[in-house]
């Protein structure tokens, strides 16, 4: 039986020094209170991953990077290297954030290109997947949904070390403080797991690749998606923020 994941993505909102107050933070808390059957993963700017990493050194915290370039080393001004991360001691690494996509114009090509060098070093993907509200309104989610996840995971193999995480995250509802209903979100996690099962045996389905949502969830509705039948975790923005309300969110797992 999976874990379930829940991820903290701090995108660009902390300093340096304010990252490591919150992830000591946290730490202190788990080992207050050492919550089971959870894995709990952080994402801090990448000028404060060194700092965090040090700070995770035998706790079991993870460590993930909000992106990566899909090339390990060369002349790519400004990128960093996802083999980098890895010797850092990231574990995972967000990919295709709808705010990359959008600032960055970060394609489902792009996504696929960062998916297969995540993976070739040994980072766990955590493909962000959703539909914008225009999509949403012209009633084309399904096939939008279908057509990143279809992309994100083409010509993708996992090996027994490897895993790979897709989080759906309507592009709408994000920083919103409004989430989806845990029923929508589910319909769509189904249709997820129908284009999953043209590409992966479903034994790799069911041990290695985690469904997971994301947008507004905080300590009161977290509940409401995790009892969802193929909802293994979420994404967590704002709330993720403040070390009480995350902390609250994780026991309401
Ligand atoms: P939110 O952000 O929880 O603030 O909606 C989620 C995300 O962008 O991953």
């Amino acid at each position: 039986m999976k874990n379930k994941l829940i991820i903290a993505n701090w995108k660009m909102n902390l300093d340096n020094q304010k990252t490591v107050d919150l992830t000591a933070d946290l730490l202190k808390r788990w080992q207050e209170e050492n919550v089971s059957n959870l894995e709990i993963v952080v994402c801090p700017s990448f000028i404060a991953l060194k700092s965090v990493a040090q700070q995770l050194v035998k706790h079991q915290l993870k460590l993930g990077a909000q992106d990566c370039f899909w090339e390990a080393s060369g002349a790519y001004t400004g990128e960093i290297s996802p083999l980098e991360l890895k010797n850092i001691g990231c574990d995972y690494v967000i990919v295709g954030h709808s705010e990359r996509r959008t600032y960055c114009r970060e394609d489902d090509q792009i996504v696929n290109q960062k998916v297969r060098a995540a993976l070739r070093h040994n980072l766990a993907p955590i493909i962000c997947i959703g539909e914008t509200f225009e999509e949403r309104q012209a009633g084309n989610k399904d096939f939008v949904i279908m057509q990143q996840v279809e992309k994100a995971v083409q010509e993708v193999k996992l090996n027994l070390e490897q895993r790979l995480v897709i989080a759906y995250e309507p592009v709408w509802v994000i920083g919103s403080g409004q989430a989806v209903s845990p029923d929508e979100a589910e319909h769509t996690n189904q249709v997820i797991r129908q284009v999953l099962l043209d590409a992966f045996p479903l034994s790799v389905i069911e041990e290695r690749i985690y469904l997971i949502y994301g947008g507004s969830v905080n300590p009161e509705n977290i509940k409401s998606f995790m009892s969802q039948k193929t909802i293994e975790g979420a994404l967590v923005g704002t709330a993720s923020l403040s070390g009480e309300t995350f902390w609250q969110l994780i026991k309401s797992v």
